[in-house]
Protein backbone atom coordinates (compact mmCIF):
# COMPACT_ATOMS: atom_id res chain seq x y z
CA UNK A 1 0.00 0.00 0.00
CA UNK A 2 0.95 3.26 -0.67
CA UNK A 3 1.59 5.82 2.44
CA UNK A 4 -1.40 7.95 0.94
CA UNK A 5 -3.43 5.50 1.47
CA UNK A 6 -2.51 4.81 4.74
CA UNK A 7 -2.90 8.92 5.39
CA UNK A 8 -5.92 8.52 3.97
CA UNK A 9 -7.26 6.00 6.37
CA UNK A 10 -5.92 7.77 9.46
CA UNK A 11 -7.29 10.93 8.30
CA UNK A 12 -10.80 8.96 7.89
CA UNK A 13 -10.93 7.87 11.40
CA UNK A 14 -8.76 10.95 13.18
CA UNK A 15 -9.94 13.86 11.12
CA UNK A 16 -10.36 17.32 12.91
CA UNK A 17 -13.78 18.81 12.78
CA UNK A 18 -13.59 22.28 11.25
CA UNK A 19 -16.45 24.43 10.33
CA UNK A 20 -14.86 25.36 6.68
CA UNK A 21 -14.96 21.28 6.11
CA UNK A 22 -17.68 20.34 4.67
CA UNK A 23 -18.78 23.46 3.32
CA UNK A 24 -17.05 22.91 0.28
CA UNK A 25 -17.54 25.72 -2.31
CA UNK A 26 -14.25 27.41 -3.52
CA UNK A 27 -15.37 30.77 -1.56
CA UNK A 28 -15.22 28.94 1.93
CA UNK A 29 -11.96 27.55 0.61
CA UNK A 30 -10.49 30.51 -0.26
CA UNK A 31 -11.35 32.44 2.85
CA UNK A 32 -10.75 29.77 5.68
CA UNK A 33 -6.83 28.90 3.50
CA UNK A 34 -5.94 32.60 3.90
CA UNK A 35 -7.04 32.84 7.47
CA UNK A 36 -5.07 29.43 7.87
CA UNK A 37 -1.81 30.77 6.49
CA UNK A 38 -0.16 32.47 9.45
CA UNK A 39 -3.01 31.68 11.87
CA UNK A 40 -3.53 27.77 13.80
CA UNK A 41 -7.07 26.65 12.96
CA UNK A 42 -7.80 27.07 17.09
CA UNK A 43 -7.26 30.50 16.39
CA UNK A 44 -9.23 30.83 12.85
CA UNK A 45 -12.45 29.32 14.24
CA UNK A 46 -13.89 32.23 16.04
CA UNK A 47 -12.61 34.14 12.87
CA UNK A 48 -13.87 32.60 10.05
CA UNK A 49 -17.43 32.10 11.50
CA UNK A 50 -18.18 36.01 12.56
CA UNK A 51 -16.45 36.72 8.54
CA UNK A 52 -18.74 34.29 6.58
CA UNK A 53 -22.11 35.53 8.51
CA UNK A 54 -20.95 38.90 7.68
CA UNK A 55 -19.87 38.32 4.28
CA UNK A 56 -21.41 35.17 2.99
CA UNK A 57 -20.55 35.39 -0.67
CA UNK A 58 -17.85 36.65 -3.10
CA UNK A 59 -19.73 39.70 -3.60
CA UNK A 60 -20.60 40.73 -0.06
CA UNK A 61 -16.62 40.47 0.17
CA UNK A 62 -16.14 42.09 -3.52
CA UNK A 63 -18.22 45.47 -1.99
CA UNK A 64 -17.24 45.45 1.64
CA UNK A 65 -15.83 48.51 2.69
CA UNK A 66 -12.25 48.13 3.49
CA UNK A 67 -12.43 49.79 6.97
CA UNK A 68 -15.19 46.96 8.43
CA UNK A 69 -13.19 44.56 6.45
CA UNK A 70 -10.29 45.03 8.34
CA UNK A 71 -12.60 45.30 11.52
CA UNK A 72 -13.52 41.54 10.50
CA UNK A 73 -9.91 41.03 10.76
CA UNK A 74 -8.86 42.61 13.80
CA UNK A 75 -6.71 40.54 16.12
CA UNK A 76 -5.53 38.10 13.25
CA UNK A 77 -2.54 39.98 11.88
CA UNK A 78 -1.11 39.88 8.22
CA UNK A 79 -3.71 42.47 7.45
CA UNK A 80 -2.69 42.30 3.55
CA UNK A 81 -4.19 38.94 3.26
CA UNK A 82 -7.40 40.77 3.97
CA UNK A 83 -7.11 43.21 1.37
CA UNK A 84 -5.96 40.32 -1.16
CA UNK A 85 -9.01 38.37 -0.32
CA UNK A 86 -11.06 41.41 -1.48
CA UNK A 87 -9.03 41.93 -4.13
CA UNK A 88 -9.29 38.40 -5.20
CA UNK A 89 -13.14 38.37 -4.73
CA UNK A 90 -13.51 41.48 -7.32
CA UNK A 91 -11.54 39.76 -9.70
CA UNK A 92 -13.87 36.70 -9.43
CA UNK A 93 -16.76 39.24 -9.65
CA UNK A 94 -15.44 41.08 -12.33
CA UNK A 95 -13.88 38.41 -14.62
CA UNK A 96 -15.60 35.53 -14.02
CA UNK A 97 -18.80 36.47 -13.38
CA UNK A 98 -18.67 35.48 -9.48
CA UNK A 99 -17.58 31.84 -10.00
CA UNK A 100 -14.69 30.98 -9.51
CA UNK A 101 -12.14 29.52 -12.11
CA UNK A 102 -11.55 25.72 -11.15
CA UNK A 103 -8.20 25.21 -12.56
CA UNK A 104 -4.73 25.82 -10.68
CA UNK A 105 -3.61 27.99 -13.95
CA UNK A 106 -6.34 30.32 -13.91
CA UNK A 107 -6.90 30.43 -9.78
CA UNK A 108 -3.32 31.51 -9.83
CA UNK A 109 -4.04 34.87 -11.99
CA UNK A 110 -6.51 35.70 -9.07
CA UNK A 111 -4.51 38.24 -6.74
CA UNK A 112 -3.27 37.22 -3.62
CA UNK A 113 -3.49 33.44 -5.13
CA UNK A 114 -0.17 31.66 -5.04
CA UNK A 115 0.24 27.98 -5.55
CA UNK A 116 -0.66 26.53 -2.28
CA UNK A 117 -3.68 28.53 -1.88
CA UNK A 118 -4.66 27.18 -5.97
CA UNK A 119 -4.03 23.79 -5.21
CA UNK A 120 -5.93 23.70 -1.93
CA UNK A 121 -9.13 25.82 -3.76
CA UNK A 122 -8.76 23.06 -6.63
CA UNK A 123 -8.41 19.80 -5.00
CA UNK A 124 -10.86 20.87 -1.97
CA UNK A 125 -13.58 22.47 -3.90
CA UNK A 126 -13.26 20.75 -7.30
CA UNK A 127 -11.59 17.46 -7.03
CA UNK A 128 -8.34 18.37 -9.16
CA UNK A 129 -5.87 16.45 -8.73
CA UNK A 130 -3.58 19.08 -7.37
CA UNK A 131 -0.92 19.05 -4.32
CA UNK A 132 -1.52 21.81 -1.92
CA UNK A 133 2.23 22.34 -0.64
CA UNK A 134 2.41 23.99 2.79
CA UNK A 135 4.68 23.84 6.06
CA UNK A 136 3.32 20.82 6.44
CA UNK A 137 3.47 18.83 3.78
CA UNK A 138 7.14 20.24 3.65
CA UNK A 139 7.56 18.70 6.99
CA UNK A 140 6.05 15.30 6.66
CA UNK A 141 8.06 14.52 3.32
CA UNK A 142 11.32 16.06 4.92
CA UNK A 143 11.16 13.67 7.39
CA UNK A 144 9.42 10.43 5.67
CA UNK A 145 12.21 10.54 3.01
CA UNK A 146 15.24 12.38 5.19
CA UNK A 147 15.63 14.97 2.91
CA UNK A 148 17.23 17.63 4.06
CA UNK A 149 16.94 20.16 1.34
CA UNK A 150 16.24 24.22 2.41
CA UNK A 151 12.45 23.55 2.51
CA UNK A 152 12.39 27.81 2.37
CA UNK A 153 13.53 27.61 -1.43
CA UNK A 154 10.94 27.59 -3.88
CA UNK A 155 12.69 24.70 -5.93
CA UNK A 156 12.50 22.49 -2.96
CA UNK A 157 8.25 23.43 -2.75
CA UNK A 158 8.02 22.84 -6.78
CA UNK A 159 9.76 19.82 -6.69
CA UNK A 160 7.75 18.08 -3.67
CA UNK A 161 4.83 19.32 -5.79
CA UNK A 162 5.59 17.41 -8.92
CA UNK A 163 6.43 14.15 -6.57
CA UNK A 164 2.79 14.48 -4.94
CA UNK A 165 0.83 15.26 -8.01
CA UNK A 166 1.24 12.13 -9.94
CA UNK A 167 0.09 10.95 -6.08
CA UNK A 168 -3.28 12.41 -5.35
CA UNK A 169 -5.22 9.41 -6.77
CA UNK A 170 -9.13 10.29 -6.61
CA UNK A 171 -9.86 12.24 -2.88
CA UNK A 172 -7.06 15.00 -3.29
CA UNK A 173 -8.90 17.66 -1.51
CA UNK A 174 -8.68 15.30 1.81
CA UNK A 175 -5.36 13.83 0.64
CA UNK A 176 -4.34 17.34 0.93
CA UNK A 177 -6.08 17.94 4.23
CA UNK A 178 -4.36 14.65 5.55
CA UNK A 179 -1.35 16.02 5.55
CA UNK A 180 -2.65 19.12 7.14
CA UNK A 181 -3.92 17.23 10.13
CA UNK A 182 -1.06 14.94 10.33
CA UNK A 183 0.89 17.91 10.69
CA UNK A 184 -0.81 19.50 13.23
CA UNK A 185 -1.40 16.64 15.54
CA UNK A 186 0.82 13.97 15.06
CA UNK A 187 3.73 15.34 13.16
CA UNK A 188 4.89 18.40 15.25
CA UNK A 189 7.53 20.60 14.84
CA UNK A 190 9.23 19.87 18.20
CA UNK A 191 8.67 16.67 19.48
CA UNK A 192 6.44 14.46 16.96
CA UNK A 193 3.95 11.74 18.21
CA UNK A 194 5.83 9.02 15.93
CA UNK A 195 4.38 6.38 18.32
CA UNK A 196 0.82 7.68 17.06
CA UNK A 197 1.89 8.16 13.83
CA UNK A 198 0.04 6.12 10.71
CA UNK A 199 3.53 6.91 8.40
CA UNK A 200 5.64 5.52 10.78
CA UNK A 201 6.60 2.55 8.78
CA UNK A 202 7.36 4.23 5.85
CA UNK A 203 9.53 7.19 7.67
CA UNK A 204 13.45 7.51 7.33
CA UNK A 205 13.28 9.80 10.31
CA UNK A 206 11.81 7.79 12.47
CA UNK A 207 13.22 4.49 11.34
CA UNK A 208 17.01 6.28 12.48
CA UNK A 209 15.78 8.70 14.96
CA UNK A 210 16.54 11.91 13.04
CA UNK A 211 13.15 13.44 13.41
CA UNK A 212 14.71 16.78 14.87
CA UNK A 213 17.01 17.02 11.99
CA UNK A 214 14.08 17.45 9.53
CA UNK A 215 12.93 20.08 7.74
CA UNK A 216 15.79 21.97 6.97
CA UNK A 217 14.69 25.43 7.52
CA UNK A 218 18.00 27.18 6.32
CA UNK A 219 19.10 30.31 8.16
CA UNK A 220 16.81 32.67 10.05
CA UNK A 221 17.00 36.27 9.78
CA UNK A 222 17.42 38.30 12.98
CA UNK A 223 14.63 40.55 13.51
CA UNK A 224 15.23 44.45 13.77
CA UNK A 225 14.56 45.24 17.43
CA UNK A 226 12.64 49.03 18.05
CA UNK A 227 11.86 50.55 21.33
CA UNK A 228 8.34 52.53 21.62
CA UNK A 229 6.57 54.85 24.14
CA UNK A 230 2.56 53.78 24.05
CA UNK A 231 -0.03 56.11 25.96
CA UNK A 232 -3.32 54.92 26.50
CA UNK A 233 -5.08 57.85 27.00
CA UNK A 234 -8.41 56.79 28.44
CA UNK A 235 -11.66 58.75 28.94
CA UNK A 236 -14.46 56.03 30.60
CA UNK A 237 -14.79 53.61 28.14
CA UNK A 238 -13.07 55.19 25.41
CA UNK A 239 -9.39 56.01 24.74
CA UNK A 240 -7.53 58.21 21.79
CA UNK A 241 -6.59 56.89 18.19
CA UNK A 242 -5.70 57.35 14.84
CA UNK A 243 -5.56 55.91 11.28
CA UNK A 244 -1.94 55.31 10.31
CA UNK A 245 -0.68 56.05 6.76
CA UNK A 246 -1.85 54.21 3.75
CA UNK A 247 1.56 52.36 3.56
CA UNK A 248 4.10 50.82 5.51
CA UNK A 249 3.52 48.77 8.71
CA UNK A 250 0.02 48.58 10.05
CA UNK A 251 -1.02 50.52 6.85
CA UNK A 252 -4.84 51.99 7.44
CA UNK A 253 -5.56 50.36 10.81
CA UNK A 254 -5.58 52.49 13.93
CA UNK A 255 -2.94 53.31 16.18
CA UNK A 256 -2.51 54.30 20.28
CA UNK A 257 0.19 57.72 20.51
CA UNK A 258 3.35 56.50 20.15
CA UNK A 259 6.79 57.63 19.80
CA UNK A 260 10.40 56.06 19.51
CA UNK A 261 12.26 55.31 22.06
CA UNK A 262 11.64 54.69 25.76
CA UNK A 263 10.87 58.23 27.17
CA UNK A 264 11.35 58.91 31.06
CA UNK A 265 9.15 60.88 33.15
CA UNK A 266 9.71 64.28 31.78
CA UNK A 267 9.87 63.50 28.36
CA UNK A 268 6.30 61.59 28.84
CA UNK A 269 4.75 64.72 30.43
CA UNK A 270 6.20 66.80 27.42
CA UNK A 271 4.97 64.62 24.85
CA UNK A 272 1.01 64.41 26.48
CA UNK A 273 1.12 68.09 26.79
CA UNK A 274 2.34 68.44 22.87
CA UNK A 275 -0.59 65.59 22.67
CA UNK A 276 -2.89 68.31 24.74
CA UNK A 277 -4.27 65.55 27.09
CA UNK A 278 -4.41 66.81 30.79
CA UNK A 279 -3.86 63.69 32.87
CA UNK A 280 -6.22 62.85 35.74
CA UNK A 281 -3.78 61.11 38.13
CA UNK A 282 -0.63 59.52 37.98
CA UNK A 283 -0.45 57.43 35.25
CA UNK A 284 1.12 53.67 35.18
CA UNK A 285 3.96 52.08 32.96
CA UNK A 286 3.77 48.54 31.78
CA UNK A 287 5.96 46.68 29.33
CA UNK A 288 4.50 45.12 26.21
CA UNK A 289 6.13 43.40 23.61
CA UNK A 290 5.02 42.59 19.58
CA UNK A 291 7.05 40.24 17.37
CA UNK A 292 6.19 41.16 13.22
CA UNK A 293 7.62 39.42 10.58
CA UNK A 294 10.48 41.39 10.56
CA UNK A 295 10.49 43.40 13.91
CA UNK A 296 9.82 43.08 17.81
CA UNK A 297 8.47 46.25 19.40
CA UNK A 298 9.65 46.60 22.89
CA UNK A 299 6.79 48.89 24.10
CA UNK A 300 6.84 50.99 27.35
CA UNK A 301 3.34 51.49 27.79
CA UNK A 302 1.95 54.65 29.68
CA UNK A 303 -1.44 54.37 31.18
CA UNK A 304 -3.55 57.22 32.22
CA UNK A 305 -7.21 58.74 32.45
CA UNK A 306 -7.82 62.34 30.78
CA UNK A 307 -10.62 64.98 30.42
CA UNK A 308 -12.04 64.54 27.17
CA UNK A 309 -10.98 67.36 25.07
CA UNK A 310 -10.85 66.99 21.57
CA UNK A 311 -6.68 66.38 20.84
CA UNK A 312 -6.09 67.59 17.10
CA UNK A 313 -5.44 64.90 14.43
CA UNK A 314 -7.23 61.98 16.93
CA UNK A 315 -10.43 60.72 17.46
CA UNK A 316 -11.76 58.69 20.34
CA UNK A 317 -12.58 55.27 19.56
CA UNK A 318 -16.14 54.04 18.71
CA UNK A 319 -15.49 50.46 18.27
CA UNK A 320 -15.67 50.01 14.90
CA UNK A 321 -11.68 51.45 14.18
CA UNK A 322 -9.73 48.04 13.75
CA UNK A 323 -6.85 48.01 16.03
CA UNK A 324 -3.88 45.33 15.08
CA UNK A 325 -3.16 43.39 17.71
CA UNK A 326 0.02 44.92 18.71
CA UNK A 327 -1.90 48.10 20.49
CA UNK A 328 -4.72 45.90 21.83
CA UNK A 329 -1.91 44.55 24.07
CA UNK A 330 -1.49 47.72 25.44
CA UNK A 331 -5.01 47.95 26.26
CA UNK A 332 -5.34 44.72 28.58
N1 LIG B 1 -4.28 24.56 7.48
C1 LIG B 1 -4.31 25.11 6.27
N2 LIG B 1 -5.39 24.70 5.59
C2 LIG B 1 -6.07 23.88 6.40
C3 LIG B 1 -7.28 23.14 6.27
N3 LIG B 1 -8.00 23.19 5.15
N4 LIG B 1 -7.67 22.39 7.31
C4 LIG B 1 -6.93 22.38 8.43
N5 LIG B 1 -5.80 23.02 8.62
C5 LIG B 1 -5.37 23.79 7.61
Amino acid sequence: MEFTDTLLQWYDRNKRTLPWRGAGDAYAVLVSEIMLQQTRAAAVIPYYGRFMAALPTVEALAECPEERLLKLWEGLGYYSRARNLKKCAQAVVAEHGGRFPQTVEELKKLPGVGPYTAGAIASIAFRRPEPAVDGNVLRVMARLMEDGETVTEQKVRDRWAAYLKSRMGDRPGDLNQAFMDLGSLICLPKSPLCESCPLAGFCGAFAHGTQADYPNRGEKKAKRQEDLTVFVVRSGDSFLVRRRPETGLLSGLYELPNQSGHLDQERIGQALTKLGVRPLGAWEIVQRQHIFTHVIWHMQVVRLNAERIEAPGWVWYTGSEPIPEAFLKCLR
